[in-house]
């Protein structure tokens, strides 16, 4: 997708370096930051400054070729084991990251003892899941429009445009398409609580793009659905479970109860590189519990310029903060991937699993 004009992907290796959007700063300030190891690219996908499960699997990626091109050669395979450790624990609930983590483990595997195949191996595969988290969404893109009529009033939660991935978007994808096949949709934009994704990321790659839409509260979202301002729900899903339930972000269950109560078709967008057949059900995906700091507090820019961080509850009141939640797969009308659109059930996640 073009930043002013200019194409960019969300992150990418240069050598031993990786660059990344710093994704905090929009949509006020656009910022690519350079991180030389795979401990300061753990970091940026600890704190968030790369967010969104194929923008996170795509960095965890090229963490583990870092660290393969970095390792000693007395403890090449050790460095490496514990690379990818340092890179499980940076959070638990995006599938894409476990799934970029252990392509690239198995990459650097099969070339045994041969020290300078592992890394070439590591840095092929790691630009394969970058390039293919693009193509995915692409055809996501191709798939989705089909569902969207001319003029069409999407809604969408969070943030799964091309900043969630390397380029392109899940969930954002499609509108992308409808768009640019001139169907004219517009999109009422969820805020997303407590991190503002959808403030801050949606609402700026849809006015990059020209699309009209409008940034509401989470909790008008029910209001504009029962009174009918609301065609379809398009949201990007973080891990999806054997059975078609779906983990997004912590608002997502309520949208589709609500889509459901009105008859509003809900869908999901993600590439079969976010379903975790080792989740038979939703209740086993790890739902990831965030500092209440991000709660307790908001920041953004100041009329004078500056970038400014408030508190809006008492000073250490209680808060709490988890990141996801689990939308049953009986709610959901269909998943977008890029084999097409399947049912979110048992056989229909079958059909396009990969391992
Ligand atoms: O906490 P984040 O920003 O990494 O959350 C992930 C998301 O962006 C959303 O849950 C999104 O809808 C699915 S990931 C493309």
């Amino acid at each position: 997708m073009k930043v002013d004009g200019t194409p960019h992907r969300t992150v990418w290796l240069e050598g031993t370096t990786v660059r990344m959007i710093n994704q905090p700063l929009l949509p006020h300030r656009f910022e690519i930051v350079a991180l030389a190891d795979h401990h300061a690219t753990a970091r940026a996908i600890q704190n968030m400054t790369v967010r969104g499960a194929g923008a996170i699997g795509a960095t965890a990626g090229f963490a583990m070729a870092q660290a393969a091109l970095l390792a000693s050669e007395a403890s090449f395979h050790k460095d490496i084991a514990q690379a990818a450790a340092e890179l499980r624990a940076t959070r638990p609930t995006a599938q894409n990251l476990f799934y970029a983590i252990r392509t690239v483990l198995d990459a650097v595997a099969a070339e045994g003892s041969d020290r300078i195949r592992a890394r070439q191996a590591a840095v092929e595969v790691a630009r394969q899941i970058a390039d293919d988290d693009a193509a995915c969404c692409e055809a996501i893109g191709t798939h989705g429009a089909e569902r969207i009529g001319a003029g069409a009033r999407i809604n969408t939660h969070c943030n799964a445009g091309w900043l969630a991935f390397v380029d392109w978007g899940s969930a954002l994808a499609p509108v992308f398409v409808a768009h640019r096949q001139g169907k004219a949709p517009f999109v009422w934009v969820d805020e997303t609580r407590p991190r503002g994704q959808g403030a801050r990321l949606t609402a700026w790659e849809l006015s990059q793009e020209g699309i009209p839409h409008a940034v509401i509260c989470d909790s008008a979202t029910g209001h504009y659905l029962r009174t009918g301002q609301i065609d379809l729900v398009i949201v990007g899903s973080d891990r999806i479970a054997a059975n078609g339930d779906v983990a997004n972000k912590i608002g997502t269950y309520s949208s589709a109860v609500v889509a459901r109560a009105n008859g509003v078709p809900f869908y999901v967008a993600a590439p079969t590189t976010t379903i975790d057949v080792g989740a038979a059900t939703g209740g086993a995906i790890p739902i990831e519990e965030r500092s209440p700091d991000e709660v307790r507090y908001t920041w953004g820019l100041s009329d004078d310029g500056t970038f400014t961080r408030v508190r809006t509850t008492l000073a250490g009141g209680p808060a709490r903060n988890p990141a996801f939640d689990v939308t049953p797969a009986e709610l959901i009308t269909g998943i977008i991937t890029e084999r097409g659109i399947i049912e979110a059930s048992p056989a229909g996640i079958a059909s396009v699993a990969r391992r």
